[in-house]
């Protein structure tokens, strides 16, 4: 009995990957210095640029640190920062916050000046600003069930962003998750005359064991409790889908996911229904993971950094928040 032989392959894939040039031409995904948004931890005080132990690399810097940290920014030709403030003064309901003349708004006003080239985007919450570290004033929900007032920290959230347009910021980025945050935003901005200022709404975003080095970096972890009232359930898909919808119908201009990592499908999702700018957000404890393991030489964090960046463009992503923003910066700019 003879054998017939083993038939040659008639498709082949492999003859796309046979030359780098090649390889360039057929690539589907790219990412681009364009596509990065730079999270900034602006504190109270003078002199200070503190490296964040969680987040080696990242540092909480003072008003007067900021210039230097700025002036990297924009020479690594990143389009874009997304502020954070750490205030001298916390109250139970995040007065500091909408202050005019309060730590974002500072800040902004001084970028503004040194960098008027550079997109601002602020995030718009409570959590640093309150003394029990939850994204709005508390309220007993009776027995003793306190939770965030939602809607009395409507008023206050389009105050704050009201605040934070007034002091130039180009784009208000709310991270709360109250319901109902999109509207009386733009309707605050709105009413104040701010009506060319676009809304980031962190849309999706999942109640995350991530968010922890960014708790120590913004100082903003809850006294007590957690945020599982107003943050997403991690195994939600459908429901997130829901809310975008929301933010998108109270008049969101972009859109963003949050965290990155464990919810790309989410980031598809909404990429395919709404069409939308979306952003995910690359969070701490991503950033955390890498830099660690990339110290104990374990992987190697260029190849990793740029391999999961151009995971999130394909996921669907349009903008990328990372803490990694200035080494992909320069990576991309030797390439
Ligand atoms: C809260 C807020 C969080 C982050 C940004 N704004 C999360 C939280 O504490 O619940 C997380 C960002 C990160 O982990 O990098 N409004
Ligand atoms: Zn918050």
């Amino acid at each position: 009995m003879s054998q017939s032989p083993t038939p040659l392959p008639d498709r082949r894939p492999r003859r796309l990957r046979s030359h780098p040039k090649l390889r360039d031409l057929v690539r589907e995904n790219r990412l681009t210095t364009d596509d990065l948004v730079y999270p900034l931890f602006i504190y109270h005080g003078s002199n200070l640029r503190r490296e964040i132990s969680s987040m080696p690399g990242q540092y909480q810097l003072s008003l007067d640190r900021l210039p230097e940290a700025v002036e990297e920014v924009v020479r690594l030709g990143i389009p874009s920062v997304l502020l954070f403030g750490i205030p001298a003064e916390k109250d139970d309901v995040g007065t500091s916050a909408c202050d005019d003349d309060g730590i974002v708004q500072e800040a902004t006003r001084l970028i503004k000046k040194i960098a008027p080239e550079l997109l601002i985007i602020t995030d718009v919450c409570f959590c640093e600003y309150t003394s029990h570290g939850h994204c709005g004033p508390m309220t007993d929900h009776g027995g003793g069930r306190l939770d965030v007032d939602n809607d009395a920290t409507l008023p206050l959230l389009a105050q704050q962003a009201v605040s934070h347009a007034r002091a130039g910021a180009d784009v208000v980025a709310p991270s709360g998750m109250m319901d109902g945050m999109i509207r009386a935003i733009r309707h605050g901005l709105d009413s104040a005359g701010f009506t060319g200022v676009p809304i980031m709404s962190y849309a999706a975003k999942f109640a995350s064991g991530y968010y922890g080095p960014f708790r120590d970096a913004a100082e903003s972890a809850p006294s007590f409790g957690d945020r599982r009232t107003y943050q997403m359930d991690p195994a939600n898909g459908d429901e997130a889908m829901r809310e975008v919808a929301i933010d998108v119908d109270e008049g969101a201009d972009l859109v963003m996911v949050k965290p990155a990592l464990a919810y790309m499908d989410i980031v598809r999702r909404v990429k395919d229904e709404f069409g939308l700018p979306t952003a995910v957000y690359n969070v701490s404890g991503e950033y955390a993971m890498v830099k660690a393991a990339a110290r104990n030489g374990w992987i190697d964090e260029r190849r990793v950094v740029l391999e999961t960046l151009t995971g999130f463009k394909r996921a669907g992503a349009d903008i990328i928040i990372t803490y990694h923003a200035l080494d992909v910066a320069r990576w991309l700019a030797e390439r």
